[in-house]
């Protein structure tokens, strides 16, 4: 039988991937390339919704795709490419754009949010019609499966809206794509303000996996805790320790009750050296040297970024080709 598909992207927006985006997506990514067909991509025309530097870009993708290389995504087993490079992207959204209501658009909490910090007349249209193209990533590869973080379930819930309602009026064309969200990993926290996600929008309370090994201790020891001194997951009362908490577990995978019996007599500075010293050693470390040993070698890089390109083609034009027949182009 035909493995079934997965489709998922990331950002080339920041110089370095940060733990959500690892534990959130990335580890996931590389589990599932045995089990299934999969296709990751990194996402470079939604990179330039918001403000933008050409050549910083450029850097980026080529750093963001060494990186997805060194956590383990295997260009053998996988298809991995830039987004730009497929241009079936861009063409498929346009058309799944003219079957999504302005309104529907407009509820996205992700777009809601960045043009309150912006405003409106800052925000780009591309911004606006973001979700649809990444709607696009995900139709054009019949993916059934999507996985990522708690922050893109409304995408993937509008990809399936669209999907459904484009099969209902042409006939069976997409697959009807699912969310795969790891519950425990789909939302680590901001270090410094653990009741807000990860983000690379504020950098003291992100852990990137190309931070140097003393910077991440030092985000670490000055992680923010809670008030009393007991070491216990409670996470709406005792948010930063648990943070810590679901960190560990995500690494060394034991009980969280094993993980709390091991701190019973140990205090908050305790916990927050070991959940460093974790990440440094399964993290930090193996990924950045891996990544910055990748990078020597921009050609090779550039080489497997076109296959990439080509594999990723041949899938994405026989579903545009569907659809613009359907369509009547
Ligand atoms: P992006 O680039 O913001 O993030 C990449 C992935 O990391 C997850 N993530 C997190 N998970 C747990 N905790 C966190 N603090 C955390 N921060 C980020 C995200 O949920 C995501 O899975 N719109 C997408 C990119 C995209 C895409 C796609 C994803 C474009 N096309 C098609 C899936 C399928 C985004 O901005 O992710």
């Amino acid at each position: 039988m035909a493995k079934s598909s997965v489709l998922s992207g990331i950002q080339p927006t920041a110089d370095s991937f940060h733990i959500g985006n690892y534990f959130g997506a990335l580890r996931q990514w590389v589990q599932m390339q045995d089990t299934h067909e999969c296709f990751y991509t990194v996402v470079d025309l939604h990179a330039i919704t918001a403000e933008f530097d050409p050549k910083v870009l450029k850097k980026r993708t080529l750093s963001s795709f060494a990186q997805l290389l060194a956590v383990g995504i295997d260009t053998k087993k996988s298809t991995v490419f830039v987004q730009s490079q497929v241009p079936q992207h861009p063409q498929l959204a346009w058309v799944l754009s003219c079957f999504t209501g302005f309104g529907e658009a407009g509820r996205m909490t992700q777009f809601k949010d960045k043009t309150q910090k912006g405003g409106q007349e800052r925000s780009s249209v591309g911004l606006f019609t973001y979700p649809i193209l990444q709607a696009a990533d995900i139709l054009l590869y019949q993916a059934q499966s999507v996985p990522v973080g708690e922050d893109q379930r409304q995408h993937l819930e509008l990809t399936r809206d669209l999907a459904v309602r484009f099969n209902n009026q042409f006939g069976q064309t997409f697959v009807v794509p699912e969310a795969f969200i790891v519950k425990e990993s789909a939302k680590i926290l901001d270090l410094q303000d653990p009741t807000a996600k990860m983000s690379k929008s504020s950098p003291q309370g992100c852990v990137f996996i190309m931070d140097e090994p003393d910077a991440v201790m030092k985000k670490f020891k000055t992680a923010m805790t809670d008030s009393g001194k007991e070491i216990k997951y409670d996470p709406a009362n005792k948010p930063g320790v648990s943070n810590l908490l679901n960190i560990i577990k995500a690494i060394t995978n034991e009980e969280m009750s094993a993980i709390e019996a091991q701190f019973a007599n140990k205090g908050y500075g305790d916990l927050k050296t070991f959940t460093g010293e974790l990440v440094v050693e399964k993290i930090v470390k193996p990924f950045r040297e891996k990544t910055l040993a990748l990078l020597g070698d921009e050609k090779e890089l550039n080489s497997l970024m076109s296959e990439g390109a080509q594999k990723a083609e041949k899938v994405a034009s026989a579903t545009l080709k569907s659809v613009y027949e359907k369509v009547g182009f």
